[in-house]
């Protein structure tokens, strides 16, 4: 059996980051050496509150790192309270919660230490801004070296699906700290963006999200409330019947890529002007005079999904770790 995949999970949970932290805990292809937090659908202080909360309730071994509180140049965006709730999980009460502190390393450094203990085996996963990751590459330029690769939920490429959910071009976790965005897009790092063109394309409805509550334990309950107000807002607004899988998704594609179809190219990142946020693929291998893109490591963005699969592989991978 080969081993699993170290991972450190980057997160502002945040509902759907909630799900993708309990799809990592339950798969046996996965090791989560570490959970990095970061504003984004709340304020640091709820997301880090957030992500203690669900390491004690479900009893993850893996450390939380503190992130830092804010962009790298601008102001943070108000909160989403009207997707994630005041705290951030859908104002679900938080039943038995003892306040914990993180770890004393901030997210950004535990992030390098942990690229260079492991070097070349740690997967960094990505599901909500970039500052932590920007902050470590102007720390330790040599971490995108060490990782063994980087994958993120963000972007919107109008490849597929929406090519924006804040604003007609910009998707939220790229929105928040565009900056940022566009420094960990050209880092020389393997990285893959898994975009809003596939996570609105996979769709958990409220029977999944039922039977989720019936047969993966306190995991399951917990997700299915969570979830009912999240898919309250996305049914009203976008019509979807359900939750779209957003973080679980770039999850998904760490222990099983083959569910998706990838375009390969060059990505920068609009930091002003009204695309601000705005992801722009330049597809390798395609010609043009001289550009912004130039020079720039070639990416991965995602274009296509297997939704049936992704969601099968979610379920038996919540229910086996509940029947063990
Ligand atoms: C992304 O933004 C956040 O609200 C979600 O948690 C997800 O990471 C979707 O655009
Ligand atoms: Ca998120």
């Amino acid at each position: 059996m080969t081993q699993p995949t170290k991972i450190i999970f980057d997160t502002d949970p945040g509902i759907d980051d909630a799900m993708a932290l309990l799809f990592i805990e339950a798969s046996p292809d996965l090791d989560l050496v570490a959970v990095t937090t970061i504003f984004g659908n709340s304020d640091i202080e709820t997301t880090t509150r957030n992500a203690l909360y669900m390491k004690q309730r479900f009893g993850l071994t893996a450390p939380i790192y503190k992130g830092t509180d804010k962009p790298l140049v601008r102001p943070r965006n108000p909160s989403p309270t009207f997707v994630h709730g005041e705290n951030g999980l859908g104002d679900v009460e938080l039943t038995g919660l003892v306040p914990a502190k993180p770890e004393a390393k901030p997210a950004h450094q535990a992030i390098i230490d942990l690229a260079r203990q492991f070097p070349g085996e740690v997967v960094l996963c990505a599901v909500g801004p970039l500052t932590n990751l920007a902050l470590a590459l102007q720390a330790d330029p040599e971490v995108a070296s060490l990782l063994k690769s980087v994958v993120i939920m963000g972007g919107a490429f109008g490849l597929a699906g929406k090519p924006g959910n804040v604003t007609p071009v910009a998707e939220a976790n790229i929105w928040n700290d565009p900056e940022a965005a566009d420094q960990v897009f050209t880092a020389p790092w393997p990285l893959t963006a898994i975009s809003l063109d596939v996570t609105t394309q996979v769709v958990m409805s409220p029977d999944y999200m039922q039977a989720l509550e019936a047969s993966a334990g306190d995991a399951g309950a917990f997700l299915n409330a969570i979830s009912k107000p999240y898919a309250a807002f996305y049914g009203s607004r976008d019509g979807v019947v359900g939750c779209c899988v957003h973080d679980a998704a770039a999850v998904a594609f760490v222990i099983d890529p083959t569910l998706f179809t990838l375009q390969r190219g060059s990505v920068r990142v609009l930091t002003e002007g009204i695309g601000l946020g705005q992801t722009c693929l330049k597809a390798e291998g395609e010609l043009f005079g001289p550009s912004a893109w130039d020079d720039q490591p070639i990416q991965a963005v995602s274009v296509a999904v297997d939704e049936a699969r992704l969601l099968k592989l979610y379920r038996e991978t919540l229910l086996a770790a509940n029947a063990a």
